[in-house]
């Protein structure tokens, strides 16, 4: 297992639609465990495929929060979302590829969601409080489309201006 570069806003990779994973491989199942190492490390909840530049449509989550309680990884390959709640959430979302950065973004509070595991089997689940949040973001990214994009105009020029500094900043040290 080793830990993946993270890509970093604004880059075009994270803003590509994914092609849907046809067959799952020694490759896909490699990826998918370095995937959840680099997730675990950085430390993050979720983190989506073309995040460390892998233009397909899988997603590793573990949105266990108490200190001490077993880690619950999620591999979820070629996920869509079947039914959202009318009633929303707000929750302050961060992500991977935006370090530092934190917004409150509304989203369905509750989500069902069909995938595929690494042994293609199916599933559909029912999703709610921070595991549904999570799942939509990372649905999110594999449509291109980042938390960002929820902000006005603004407010997403800023977040991205410092986000082009860091990278300008981490190609020289
Ligand atoms: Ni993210």
């Amino acid at each position: 297992m080793s830990i993946l570069p993270i890509l970093i806003h604004p880059d075009p990779r994270l803003k590509k639609v994914c092609a849907p994973v046809r067959e799952i491989t020694r490759d896909l199942r490699a990826l998918a465990d370095d995937m959840l190492e680099t997730m675990y490390d950085a430390p993050g909840i979720g983190l989506a495929a073309p995040q460390v530049g892998v233009m397909k449509r899988l997603f590793v989550m573990d949105c266990v929060k108490e200190a001490g309680a077993a880690p619950q990884p999620m591999i979820l390959v070629n996920p869509e979302i079947s039914w959202v709640s009318e009633e929303t959430n707000l929750y302050e979302e961060g992500c991977l590829s935006i370090p530092d950065q934190y917004a409150e973004i509304e989203r369905p509070a509750e989500a069902r969601i069909r995938w595929t595991d690494l042994d293609g089997k199916r599933h559909e689940e029912r999703f709610d409080g921070l595991w549904a949040t999570c799942a939509q973001h990372e649905i999110d990214h594999l449509n291109g489309r980042l938390f960002i994009d929820y902000l006005k105009p603004m407010r997403r020029q800023m977040i991205t201006r410092k986000m082009v500094k860091l990278k300008r900043e981490r190609e020289r040290a």
